[in-house]
């Protein structure tokens, strides 16, 4: 039997108000929602509590990044607002990862590899120098052998990554399209290619939350994730 693709609706909204009118309209479609720095800077917890409130799972996308100490004190704080999962770069280093792992209560850590606005380019400006699939599969590697429980990474680099490490790693795309945008998101795929890649999730913000009927849009790409 092949393995389903699940959907997490990014609610990239700026305040509460309007995320509640997005999650009384999502409702019955989708039920899982991330929480991102955007919201959660604006909201604070009570972002997450009222994600729960209309969803069964939140992922807590804050993409951590600092010394070992500084974001497992983070993650705890995320356990106790009862998300299921968090987002930390993996470019932190496995010492700031087994300080995560080690705690007593905590979410998923789900590590970011390359970020899916980054083009080859963009990359190698940054100072990595090996390339997105290289620089994707290193981080993978490193958070794999170190506790992270999944990977967040385009849906290009998805199956090499689960060819690599199967189902001990949960593989996480954004970066999916139904067709091509034009905005800040450079390596995108379709949602059939990237469940064919292997993505266990898919993670769409815009498409979802700016179109006309939110509902109907998450509902196109529940249906694309299918066929
Ligand atoms: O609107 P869009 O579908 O591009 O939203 C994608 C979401 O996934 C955003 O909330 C973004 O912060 C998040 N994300 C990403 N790339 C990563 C990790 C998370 O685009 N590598």
């Amino acid at each position: 039997m092949t393995k389903k693709t699940g959907l997490i609706a990014a609610l990239d909204t700026p305040d509460l108000k309007k995320t509640e009118e997005l999650l009384k309209q999502l409702s019955g479609v989708v039920d899982f929602y991330k929480v991102g720095s955007g919201l959660f800077t604006a909201a604070g917890p009570a972002a997450v509590e009222l994600a729960l409130k209309y969803g069964k799972k939140v992922f807590l996308d804050l993409k951590f990044h600092d010394i070992p100490n500084t974001v497992a004190s983070a993650v705890k704080s995320a356990a106790s607002l009862g998300v299921y999962s968090v987002s930390l770069h993996l470019s932190g280093g496995a010492e700031m990862l087994k300080a995560c792992t080690a705690l007593e209560k905590k979410p998923k850590l789900w590590g970011i590899t390359v970020l899916t606005s980054l083009d080859e380019h963009e990359l190698f400006r940054s100072g990595f120098r090996c390339g997105v699939l290289k620089t994707a599969r290193g981080l993978a590697a490193m958070g794999a052998e170190n506790g992270a429980d999944g990977v967040v990474c385009s849906p290009l680099e998805a199956a090499d990554i689960k060819k690599t490490h199967g189902d001990k790693i949960t593989v996480i795309t954004p970066g999916v399209r139904l067709e091509s945008a034009g905005d800040d998101q450079k390596r995108t795929l379709t949602p059939k290619e990237a469940a064919a890649a292997g993505a266990d999730f898919i993670v769409v913000g815009r498409p979802i939350i700016n179109a006309e009927n939110p509902a109907a849009a998450a509902a196109a790409f529940l249906e694309a994730l299918k066929q």
